[in-house]
């Protein structure tokens, strides 16, 4: 009798073993964007290479327009095992590190050839290892595009702006470079922009083309002042705890699956903002405003003092090297 319960024992403990073993790993990538944009792109582009390398081994499901997490929750999520990947935009990190406050200097990159080169210099790949001491893992950088201002009124000069609410991500930079342009800044999550431009409690916000097209803010918008005035990027992150416990060969296969589907994003992002921005002009939905050389100039003198406000979060060297980068 003892020999039989050993033996059904052993084969309990077999057969429990090799089921773990067959289970495929899960990553859930939660965004908040539409599909048909860079980031939606991308983990769409991820979720099918490890289809085809990993079958049976890892299985990437991708939640969109945030079905799952919202973009100020996936964090704290992710750090519960709720959720193994996301790419939360640059200026959603505050929280959990300074340095990335960078990203949101008003003026600070021309334009996103200046921030591919800053993010794969040393300074820049260094920035991804920012959050390690929260648990956090930077795997790699992500273009949407550089940002405009939609408005339900034209937007020339900075004291068109004076009084208006204007909605923004949770970045202190953000609410500051807005303040600085006698605005009010309101820090709100993605999914709810529509209806409160919608519903008229808000005057304007700040975003790529493609986020404007695919959420159809140009729709309740009826002016886009192209300032290009700022960066929308991303990092593509996971947690320590998951990515750590991964066995080192899966762990490769899965990076080296995801550098291509962030190239691939990266590869579209440029030709998505020109083509989504033609959209837009196609709809005749909202009236895209060219501002001149000295029109812009006078919103890089309101904003431009945001960079010594925050000069001392985000390191006065890490500002002069990203400057650089625009040569
Ligand atoms: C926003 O909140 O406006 C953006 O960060 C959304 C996104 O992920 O592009």
């Amino acid at each position: 009798m003892r020999l039989l319960t050993a033996a059904v024992t052993a084969m309990a403990l077999t057969l429990g073993a090799t089921s773990a073993i067959a289970a495929p790993v899960e990553i859930k990538f939660s965004h908040v964007v539409a599909e048909n944009t860079p980031k939606g792109q991308m983990a769409n582009k991820f979720a099918e290479l490890v289809a085809e390398r990993l079958a049976g081994k890892v299985e990437v499901n991708v939640f969109p327009s945030s079905q799952l997490f919202g973009d100020n929750k996936v964090l704290e999520a992710m750090l519960l095992g709720d959720v193994q990947m996301a790419a939360p935009s640059l200026s959603k990190f505050q929280k959990y590190t300074k340095s990335l406050q960078l990203f949101d200097l008003p003026f600070l990159f021309k334009d996103i050839d200046a921030v591919e080169r800053f993010q794969s210099s040393a300074d820049g790949q260094k920035m991804l290892t920012s959050l390690e001491s929260k648990g956090l893992v930077g795997l790699g950088y992500l273009h949407n595009g550089m940002k405009q201002l939609s408005a339900s009124d034209p937007l020339k000069v900075p004291a068109d702006a004076s009084g208006k609410k204007f909605r923004i991500m949770t970045s202190d930079v953000l609410q500051a470079q807005f303040e600085a342009v006698d605005a009010v800044p309101l820090k709100k999550p993605f999914s709810e922009v529509f209806t409160l431009l919608q519903t008229k409690a808000i005057d304007g916000q700040e975003n790529t083309w493609s986020n404007i097209f695919s959420k159809k803010f140009f729709e309740v918008q009826p002016f886009i002042t192209e300032s290009n005035h700022g960066v929308l990027d991303y990092m593509v992150v996971t947690s320590a705890e998951f990515w750590g416990g991964l066995d080192a060969d899966l762990r490769s296969e899965i990076k080296a699956a995801l550098d291509e589907a962030i190239a691939f994003g990266n590869g579209i992002a440029a030709d998505k903002a020109n083509s989504d921005k033609q959209a837009i002009i196609d709809s005749k939905r909202s009236e895209v405003i060219e501002i001149s050389a000295e029109e812009r100039a006078l919103w890089v003198t309101a904003m431009k003092p945001v960079w010594a406000q925050f000069a001392d979060e985000i390191g006065a060297d890490l500002i002069k090297a990203a400057e650089a980068s625009n040569q």
